[in-house]
């Protein structure tokens, strides 16, 4: 199996931000968290390196409780990209096979990309392969110096081009894949005589060839997947393009998406075929909608929500760690939270499940079996059942279990008092 090393060192300065870069979110995922997954994705990938420096034990935090195969190494200080990489020299000493080398703020790339970069290494029996791309504005971007061959002779990086090599359009992506046993020892190597005074990851492809290695470079053909955040201009636009590429992926699958413009999807969100989105949806976290739902407008899908086929969610209606099944309706107004649902279930207008104790920080379930009417305007106290059949009636505050096919009613009796109003003018 190959490991990868994510570089994830670096301050982030232009975030302005007490967070660490790579702990900013796109759809509440971490951006260093897309990249670990693009890269476990592949399948060819087992274990993961994060080389981490400013705010290391942020990041680990996050690290050490979302990924079983991932380590975080401290790089202090951070003296360049080709130091980073060295901090996993004593961890992958005996280590023989390929080892791929990212970046941890670009959220975009794809473990589709990284798998057919890989094959490509593998193919072209490369030692070392770096990935480039075609930019027709490659200012600050490290530059693909190619032989007349058509061969890799080196990286240089703007700082440090002469006139002729800036005007060069294939840049470096940031993105390795290196045959450790041969290229670990260029590590060791690395000089950081340079504009910079850094040592250069780019280096080892200028050593790979001194040191008669296969040196090659595979070219992205999307470079999206390759776009780096900086700012929180960055930050917003890769976040639509990853909506956009969401959109489209539904769409292409048979998903009705009114307005994608004002549609937000995650990429962990499952959409069967012939289910309608209308506009201004929120849908984050993973989640698994049926066929044939109808969600929006002006629906919050907060994340673990399962609906089966021919499910309803409306407009201002909240959902969370939620299953409900088929044709069931919650068309306005509610909020459902570690619920289960069952199916042929209304839920009226202003539902509320009161699933969390403040006092207790508990959190408890309400589970509502199938053909169940709630009345608008109900708060279902958690832990509650309402059992099959069972309708509960307008304004209901519902504290303990209802049996099945019985009324509920827990509201004041209406009075009508004659002629209140001119007897109290
Ligand atoms: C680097 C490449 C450049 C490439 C570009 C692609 C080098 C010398 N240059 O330039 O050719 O076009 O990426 O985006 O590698 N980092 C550490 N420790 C360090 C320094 C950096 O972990 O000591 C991390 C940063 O947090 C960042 C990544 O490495 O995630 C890249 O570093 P950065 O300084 O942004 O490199 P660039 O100058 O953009
Ligand atoms: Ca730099």
């Amino acid at each position: 199996m190959i490991k990868s090393i994510i570089l994830a060192a670096g301050k982030g300065t232009r975030m302005k931000s007490d967070m660490p870069k790579v702990l900013h979110t796109i759809f509440d995922k971490p951006l260093v968290g897309y990249v670990i997954d693009a890269a476990s994705n592949t399948g060819l990938v087992d274990e993961n390196y994060i080389i981490v420096g400013h705010q290391a034990e942020l990041v680990e935090e996050y690290i050490n409780n979302n990924y079983k195969n991932s380590k975080c190494l401290l790089q202090t200080p951070q003296l360049g990209t080709g130091h980073a990489v060295s901090m996993a020299l004593p961890y992958l000493k005996e280590f023989e096979g390929e080892v791929i080398i990212l970046c941890g703020d670009t959220p975009l790339i794809t473990s589709e990309t990284l798998k057919e970069f890989i094959n490509f290494h593998k193919e072209k029996a490369s030692d070392i392969t770096v990935m480039s791309a075609y930019f027709d504005n490659p200012a600050n971007y490290g530059r693909i110096i190619r032989n007349q061959d058509g061969s890799v002779n080196s990286i240089v990086e703007e700082k440090d081009a002469n006139k002729e090599q800036k005007a060069v359009k294939e840049i470096n992506a940031g993105i390795y894949c290196i045959n450790w046993g041969k290229v670990k020892s260029a590590f060791s190597e690395l000089k950081n005589n340079n504009a910079q005074g850094e040592y250069y990851l780019t280096d080892i492809i200028k050593w790979g060839n001194t040191n008669n290695l296969s040196v090659n470079a595979y070219t992205l053909s999307d470079n999206e997947e390759i776009y780096g955040i900086n700012s929180k201009a960055n930050l917003a636009e890769a976040s639509k393009m990853l909506n956009k590429r969401t959109i489209n992926k539904l769409l292409s699958e048979g998903v009705t998406i009114v307005a994608p413009e004002t549609t937000w999807i995650s990429p962990e969100t499952e959409i069967g075929p012939d289910t309608i989105i209308y506009p201004s949806c929120y849908i984050n976290g993973k989640n698994k909608i049926g066929k044939h739902c109808k969600i929006g407008p002006f629906a919050h899908l907060r994340g673990d929500v399962v609906l089966e086929d021919y499910v309803k969610i409306g407009n201002f209606v909240e959902v969370k760690k939620t299953t409900i099944k088929s044709h069931t309706n919650a068309c306005h107004l509610t909020y459902l939270g570690n619920s289960e649902i069952g199916s042929n279930v209304n839920i009226g207008a202003g539902t509320i499940t009161a699933n969390y104790n403040p006092l207790t920080k508990v959190k408890s379930k309400t589970i509502i079996k199938d053909n169940v009417k709630i009345g608008s305007n109900s708060v279902l106290v958690a832990p509650v059942t309402i059992e099959e059949g069972a309708n509960v009636g307008a304004v209901g505050v519902i504290t303990k279990n209802i049996p099945a096919w019985a009324l509920a009613i827990t509201r004041a009796p209406l009075r009508i008092l004659e002629n209140w109003v001119t007897r109290n003018k």
